[in-house]
């Protein structure tokens, strides 16, 4: 189920504010509302379904606050409700593969994910992520070298990745990170099968520079979906880029400062903002582990609440862990020893904090941090600019 200020897009205080300015509800009773966990009622019930764009039908499924009204028009087409839903799923695996261990929405197993896969349920996923080794002669904390040759490589690569495509659902997204060079082969394989998103380019330096070559400077994550859209595609805005040192604009925007959408601007292919993980507080293993920030990005894009996130590729867990901050049921699988990712799970909380600072930053115009530092230096904010009304926000393309 979903609080309130999730179904109405509301993750920080501008947003509430300007929620509050739309709906004429007033921030403390908007707050009540989603914190007491309260059926808003009467003439603020109209306001909010007004402003949200929402029906109180959905408005009461989403929230889960099904009144007599409500109750007897499902129970009279129970059976329509289950064919559109189908069962609900409870256990995806065949019962008797080896589990390792269990949270509260997932489950990890030990072993090889080929035959995991095998065991597993066909269509039954909402959404996969895999990290594959790249074959770089490189040794895992799983005693696991990864140097193949390249046919045998490529050979392998298209066992799991055929077997991820069964188990993706209709609408469901998979996400493959790996180098640029073996993501070609990938897609050639995944054109065949799905619908072609994007190859997101991830900004993040990997190697020294090579005579005679470009510098390689992005690690390819590509982007599919089973049949023609993804089933949840949650639009992911991020802050405008800004001097890190007095928080000032990097571009002119001219007259178009208020046509800035105040969510912030739109994500594009190109993700320039994920950090390596070098903090020792959250960093769990070695060159391996990805960053909380890109699979916050990518479970909270292409999945909701609910829905079964699956990653082939254990490593430390980081997959697992968002997943499970984020209140997707997982399945996660490592051939090596899964106890770091164990130990991980015993620790989540500071990675919660973590993701929490994270999803504070992102679908805002400028973080808190930025917005101080422009009021040290006097520069604009969304607030101090001649106001356009609602219909008028429209937005810019920056690029
Ligand atoms: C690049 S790492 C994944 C890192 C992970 N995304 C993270 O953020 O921690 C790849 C992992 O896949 C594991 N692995 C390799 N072959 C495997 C297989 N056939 N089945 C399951 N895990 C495998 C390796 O032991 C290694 O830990």
């Amino acid at each position: 189920m979903s609080s309130l200020f999730e179904i109405l897009g509301v993750s920080n205080d501008i947003q509430l504010k300007t929620f509050s300015k739309i709906s004429g509800i007033s921030v403390s009773k908007l707050k009540h509302y989603n914190d007491s966990k309260t059926f808003p009622s009467g003439n603020d019930l109209q306001n909010i379904i007004k402003a949200a764009g929402i029906d109180e039908t959905e408005l009461r499924l989403k929230l889960g606050v099904i009144n007599n009204a409500l109750l007897e028009v499902i129970c009279k087409n129970a059976a329509e409700i289950h064919r559109l839903i189908g069962e609900i799923p409870n256990n995806h695996v065949n019962s008797e593969y080896e589990q390792a261990f269990k949270t509260s929405y997932g489950t990890m197993f030990q072993g090889d994910c080929l035959s995991l896969m095998d065991n597993m349920e066909k269509e039954s996923v909402d959404l996969i992520f895999a990290d594959p080794p790249f074959n770089l002669n490189k040794d895992y904390e799983s005693g696991i070298n990864d140097l193949k040759d390249e046919t045998e490589y490529l050979a392998w690569t298209e066992q799991w990745v055929l077997k991820c495509v069964d188990l993706l659902k209709d609408g469901g997204s998979i996400f493959i990170w790996n180098l640029p060079k073996w993501n070609t082969y990938i897609s050639s394989i995944l054109n065949q099968y799905l619908t072609f998103r994007h190859w997101i380019a991830v900004d993040i330096k990997f190697s020294l520079p090579i005579r005679n070559k470009l510098y390689p400077s992005h690690y390819s994550l590509l982007y599919y979906v089973k049949g023609a859209k993804p089933k949840v595609f949650n639009e992911q805005r991020i802050p405008l880029e800004n001097c890190r040192h007095c928080g000032g604009d990097i571009r002119d925007y001219g007259g178009y400062k208020d046509k800035l959408n105040i969510n912030g601007i739109n994500l594009t292919d190109v993700w320039y903002d994920i950090p390596p993980v070098r903090h020792s507080k959250y960093k769990n293993r070695g060159s391996n582990e990805l960053s909380l920030k890109l699979l916050e990005r990518v479970i909270s894009m292409a999945s909701n609440e609910g829905d079964l996130v699956f990653d082939p590729f254990g490593g430390s867990g980081t997959t697992y862990i968002v997943a499970e901050i984020l209140k997707r049921k997982w399945i996660g699988v490592e051939i090596g020893d899964g106890s770091l990712i164990q130990k991980r799970f015993e620790e989540i909380d500071t990675q919660r904090e973590y993701i929490r600072e994270i999803q504070k930053n992102k679908n805002t115009l400028f973080t808190s941090e930025t917005r101080k530092k422009r009021i040290k230096n006097g520069h604009w904010l969304p607030e101090t600019l001649k106001k356009v009304s609602n219909n008028e926000q429209l937005e810019i393309n920056l690029k």
